[in-house]
């Protein structure tokens, strides 16, 4: 799996994907720049999502607010208080850590640790992954004797007891562990996770800002000018794509935690007491938008939160099975009125509803509330990577005569960056001419590749590689009667059509 995502990341680069920023100065940690197939590919999924949400339902629309906002929207929403996570240094080695990361560090440390001090490096580990330490028979192993004994709390780190522990256990089980050597540590401090910048040029006068965490604060204060200027009835919803910014204390694996990220997210408001329905609502109907890009429906599981977050009454994580486990890549939360609630308070002004509506029970309209509101919040940048990897084949095709493969992105062609490449079968004859005056014809409607460089063979297998659903090729034929050749991306399959008709095809093929 670890090879799997290696190689995906190689492709996203090697292809125009995703490109590390800054890269000729050694790259900014956590920060990619999408670059000429990934931002068509970037696009084509905000446009899948934009569709789904705002065009699909007349009672959600969208907008689009600063980054910057005013700082006591950050105060009314906890984030200037709450928003950190727990962060440790290592004095010996400068590192910094997320306490709460530290310790699975740590166990994963002792499993490797533990297995060699026990097995040597034979006879389970292979391709560096330990095979039978699950079995039974393997109960007693250290690794579990360790493991179980560190269900120390994960929020925490490592107390002075917890070491003295881990130092008995290694001591008694004769483990070589790093740990037991690198106790020098300090305390655990909580770390906010907004940047912050000065805003206005007078440096006396500048006032701090911070860079947005999250996309949903700029719909809150927004609610009640969406709401009149669009005569609004509850229950609705606003939508918003855009940037968000975390200043993570450690980010790892590419795109999946980054430091400049994109979010899309939606808060519909609807009258309290309702919102319990509208949760399950919004839970099925957003796992529906995740399958119907035809992703394998045992690769997703929800993740029903334990703790809850102090807005939240309910909160589920679609998440997604990635080469290195299940992980969020949505939310789901129903945040009651707290926002509303909150910037009421801290601004002044009023945040309420009138619902004309007649509440059957009293025989009066259900008057003036705060409106409860479901989230739903999905990382653009992370199901990029959920549609990259789910996408991303290597395939044998060898036969007896001879050994082939091909890498394919099997992207729904509603995404892929291009819809289809045109490509001449040679360079000379009027061939290329013929090939623009078609692309000329396509192009405005889809977004096209055009490619007479190479053999025909090694054509088709780039156009596979970066995912595009159709090569037509223009041939001899094409002169004499019109027609061209669409080979099939995932089939490899050829039929012969006439130049009339592809708009057709094409568009039918790529619609959504
Ligand atoms: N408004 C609610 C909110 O922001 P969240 O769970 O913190 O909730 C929502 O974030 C989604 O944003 C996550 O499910 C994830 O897909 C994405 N996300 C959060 N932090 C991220 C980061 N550092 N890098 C990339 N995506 C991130």
């Amino acid at each position: 799996n670890e090879e799997i995502f290696k190689n995906v990341i190689s492709h996203a680069k090697e292809y125009g994907f995703v490109f590390q920023s800054s890269e000729i100065y050694d790259g900014l940690s956590a920060v990619y720049d999408y670059g000429q197939l990934g931002s068509e590919l970037k696009n084509n999924i905000k446009t899948y999502w934009w569709k789904a949400m705002v065009q699909m339902h007349e009672n959600i629309v969208g907008i689009d607010a600063a980054i910057f906002m005013h700082p006591k929207v950050w105060k009314a929403s906890g984030h200037v208080d709450g928003f950190s996570d727990p962060m440790i240094d290592n004095k010996d080695s400068n590192k910094r850590y997320r306490a709460d990361q530290l310790l699975e560090d740590k166990i994963a440390a002792y499993e490797t640790e533990a297995r060699i001090a026990v097995f040597g490096d034979k006879p389970y580990i292979e391709s560096g992954i330990i095979h039978d330490l699950n079995e039974t028979k393997f109960q007693n192993h250290p690794k579990h004797i360790l493991a179980e004994s560190l269900q120390i709390e994960m929020d925490n780190a490592l107390k002075a007891e917890d070491l003295s522990r881990l130092k008995a256990l290694i001591e008694e089980h004769k483990i070589q562990c790093p740990v037991s050597k690198t106790c020098n540590w300090t305390d655990v401090r909580q770390f906010n996770l907004m940047f912050s910048t000065q805003f206005g040029a007078m440096a006396e006068g500048a006032e701090e800002v911070y860079l947005r965490p999250e996309t949903a604060q700029g719909i809150f204060v927004n609610f009640l000018n969406v709401q009149k200027s669009g005569r609004m009835k509850v229950p609705f919803g606003i939508a918003q794509i855009g940037k968000a910014f975390r200043n993570e204390v450690i980010a790892r694996q590419f795109i999946m935690r980054m430091r400049e990220f994109e979010q899309m997210e939606m808060q519909f408001f609807v009258r309290p007491g309702t919102e319990m329905e509208w949760y399950k609502k919004w839970k099925e109907t957003r796992l529906k938008w995740h399958l119907a890009l035809g992703t394998d429906p045992a690769k997703y599981k929800f993740h029903d939160h334990a703790k809850l977050a102090h807005y939240a009454n309910a909160a589920v994580d679609i998440e997604y099975d990635f080469p290195f486990g299940f992980k969020e890549v949505e939310g789901i939360h129903s945040r009651t009125d707290f926002d509303l609630n909150q910037h009421q308070e801290f601004s002044g002004k009023k945040m309420q509803y009138f619902d004309a509506e007649v509440n059957p029970e009293t025989n009066k309209p259900y008057g003036n509330y705060v409106p409860y509101v479901i989230e739903t919040s999905i990382g653009l940048d992370r199901f990029f990577l959920v549609t990259m990897i789910n996408a991303f084949e290597e395939q044998d095709l060898s036969t007896d005569e001879k050994q082939d493969s091909r890498s394919v992105l099997k992207l729904h062609p509603a995404l892929s960056p291009y819809k289809a490449a045109i490509l001449p079968l040679t360079k000379k004859d009027g061939l290329p001419e013929k090939a623009r005056e078609i692309m000329d014809q396509l192009k405005f409607d889809f977004n096209m590749a055009y490619d007479e460089k190479d053999s025909i063979g090694k054509r088709y297998r780039r156009q596979d590689a970066i995912g595009t659903p159709f090569c037509i090729t223009v041939d001899y034929e094409t002169l004499e009667n019109n027609t061209v050749t669409i080979r099939h991306r995932d089939s490899m399959e050829q039929e012969r059509v006439a130049i009339a008709d592809l708009q057709k095809i094409i568009g039918d093929l790529v619609s959504w």
